[in-house]
């Protein structure tokens, strides 16, 4: 009796002591929890996701990639090495959409590759296709030969044409959210963290940049690229055309094509100094090099934070550095985002309202307090007008996104809302407690993707359990869980704002005339701000008016033209008309595009002039930007 109680006692201590040991290991050291652990709750699990990392999990992918342009294809092999995280587990499940899979093997030891057998499920329009691969008991790699599709989600293939040079097609990828699979078969979440190699063979000898450090060029054709972090799939990003480069600083510089370079440098000639003051903040950037690729027009978004390479869209080149807040963003998200990052897209204000906030602290280091606060004030106005159309659950930060694209949760919520959440953070703690602990939170979950639930405990933690009285100023759940703008938010105030006020009303109640008002000194964002201040109905002599004083029609900088065109719409302004078209045919970046479009369709006569200026613009658009505008001009 003795003998088996002490025996039961000591097998329970060593289970005990085991799965303690399993806990801590799997924790940091190698910088692998919490995701790698089974889900505790629902949150956990992505809903986007067609593959099985909690029963195989892919840690690195080898890309071997030819860049076609001629067929608008890549083509080649991706080469997964695999874990095993459940023993008994036999097949790995991979995302994929519109690829063409020629061929599955599987390897134990890296060398010998065996066929093995493979089915690819039928293919959801949201989520892709499931590529199921049987897994042989020993396997520790994956081999897929494999093609993209023409129309792949997350490549844009351009034609000479549509690049600045004119001479040379040019290819690139945008991964985020779930585009990734559309370019390579893999386990597409955010909470599987790979890292990655690359060979890429572009045809015409062009240049290949991707996401990664550039390897010593060795011999042979091709680019070979090392991403030695483990970062989530959305980051791996490919572009490949007649690219240049020129150096910014120490650990900085821009590609881009080559009668576009002295431009591009000039307008982001403080990216050094931005990298230092962001690590000054919040610690070292873990990243080595920080450079940009400045895309052709098309490029759908503003800016994507891939890894050592932001991609930027060429509308932020206005000349005078007034739009290098964006640059400011990307960098930030090498700590927000892609340092610590969403475990799933519910998650995705973790790492946009954080990234929005590290902006504004940024853009205040560099460019002064006045600065942010005008940009704080944008930001929070289009908050509040892009709220009055969203739906109660849209506005809630941790958002429920399941059965529909995660595309649709890049809206200003996670962004501004998160940002205001955390500057209330700052404002109740104080600065220097509050950047302490930000410090902390990228230390602390380093290379780790984390869920909202992390998040909220390591506040309680660190910030919110150890100063009870500030604590009970924070309404958490309100914040997290609750739609609307909680009366708590702070508000930012711009002084130069009530001044770009004043002289809008001077000129509104016809004391001053346009060309008399004091707008010398105005930089884009008080232009801006007087721009969306004006009534929404203003006369033909009113417009005609401002043009004249200040040639709103003509000016180059691509955020305040968006501004005017949306009140030359509104007003049905046709002198603008021709710029218009212009606009909407030279640029695809879909912030500037769709809400021109939207104001377009209100009308009769404005659908038809949408539908005119799109049958000439959407073969020059990026694939998601053509679906997203096909569905406001054809549902017109
Ligand atoms: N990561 C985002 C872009 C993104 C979000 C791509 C969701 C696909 C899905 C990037 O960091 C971003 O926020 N870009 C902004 C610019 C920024 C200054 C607010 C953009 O593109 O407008
Ligand atoms: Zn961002």
């Amino acid at each position: 009796m003795k003998v088996t109680r002490s025996l039961i006692c000591f097998a329970i201590l060593l289970g005990l002591f085991v799965m303690a040991c399993r806990n801590s290991s799997s924790e940091n050291a190698k910088g692998l929890r919490p995701t790698d652990a089974p889900a505790k709750t629902d949150n956990a699990r992505d809903a986007h996701s067609y593959s099985n990392p909690e029963q195989v999990r892919v840690r690195h992918v080898d890309l071997d990639l030819d860049v076609l342009f001629d067929r608008k294809v890549l083509k080649g092999a991706s080469t997964l090495t695999v874990e095993r995280i459940k023993p008994d587990a036999d097949s790995l499940k991979l995302d994929t959409r519109d690829l063409k899979v020629v061929k599955a093997e599987t390897s134990n030891d890296g060398k010998s590759f065996a066929p093995a057998q493979f089915t690819l499920g039928a293919a959801d329009k949201l989520l892709g296709a499931q590529l199921t691969i049987q897994l042989p008991p020993q396997a520790t790699k994956v081999r897929i030969e494999y093609e993209t599709s023409p129309n792949a989600s997350g490549v844009q293939w351009l034609e000479p044409a549509q690049t600045a040079g004119k001479k040379h097609p040019y290819v690139f990828t945008q991964s985020q959210a779930i585009h990734a699979r559309s370019w390579i078969p893999l386990q597409d979440s955010p909470g599987v963290r790979v890292t990655y190699t690359a060979h890429i063979r572009p045809q015409e000898n062009l240049r290949a940049v991707m996401s990664a450090e550039v390897e010593p060029q060795t011999r042979g054709i091709g680019y070979r690229f090392r991403m030695s972090q483990p970062i989530p799939p959305y980051l791996i990003a490919l572009a490949a055309g007649d690219i240049a480069f020129k150096s910014l600083g120490n650990r900085t510089g821009v590609y881009t094509e080559p009668v576009m370079l002295d431009k591009a440098a000039r307008e982001f000639e403080d990216t050094e100094k931005m990298v230092v003051a962001t690590e000054k903040l919040y610690g070292p950037y873990r990243w080595n090099r920080y450079d940009i690729l400045v895309l052709p027009p098309s490029f759908p978004i503003g800016g994507m934070e891939n890894p050592r390479l932001t991609f930027a869209t060429p509308t932020v080149l206005a000349g005078d550095k007034s739009l290098v807040s964006l640059i400011a963003h990307e960098l930030a998200h090498s700590w927000s985002g892609n340092l610590v990052t969403n475990a799933t897209w519910r998650d995705f204000w973790l790492n946009e309202g954080f990234t929005t906030y590290l902006e504004r602290r940024v853009t205040e280091a560099i460019y002064g307090r006045e600065r942010e606060e005008m940009e704080a004030a944008l930001g929070l106005q289009s908050l509040k007008k892009e709220m009055e159309d969203l739906s109660d659950a849209d506005e809630i930060l941790h958002v429920d996104l399941a059965g529909r694209d995660p595309d649709e949760g890049f809206t200003l919520v996670p962004y501004e809302k998160g940002a205001l959440f955390l500057r209330l953070l700052e404002e109740t703690f104080g600065r220097e407690r509050f950047d302490q602990f930000l410090k902390g939170y990228f230390e602390q979950f380093a290379f780790q993707s984390i869920t909202t639930d992390d998040f909220i405990a390591h506040l309680k933690k660190n910030l919110l359990d150890p100063n009870p009285e500030l604590a009970a100023k924070i309404p958490l759940e309100e914040w997290i869980y609750k739609p609307g703008l909680p009366a708590s938010a702070p508000k930012p105030q711009s002084d130069a704002f009530a001044k770009v006020e004043a002289q809008a009303k001077e000129w509104l109640d016809g004391k001053t005339p346009a060309a008399k008002l004091q707008t010398k000194q105005w930089t884009t964002q008080e232009w801006l701000h007087f721009l969306r201040f004006l009534p929404q109905q203003l006369t033909a002599n009113q417009l005609k008016e401002l043009d004249q004083a200040f040639g709103m029609t003509k000016i180059g900088n691509a955020e305040i033209a968006h501004q005017w065109l949306l009140i030359s719409i509104r007003n049905n302004y046709d002198t603008a008309y021709p710029r218009l078209e212009e606009y909407l045919t030279s640029i695809g970046r879909q912030k500037l595009i769709k809400p021109l479009y939207e104001e377009l369709v209100k009308t009769p006569a404005g659908k038809e002039r949408a539908q005119k200026i799109y049958a000439k613009a959407r073969p020059g658009y990026h694939p998601i930007a053509q679906t997203s505008v096909d569905k406001i001009v054809k549902k017109a």
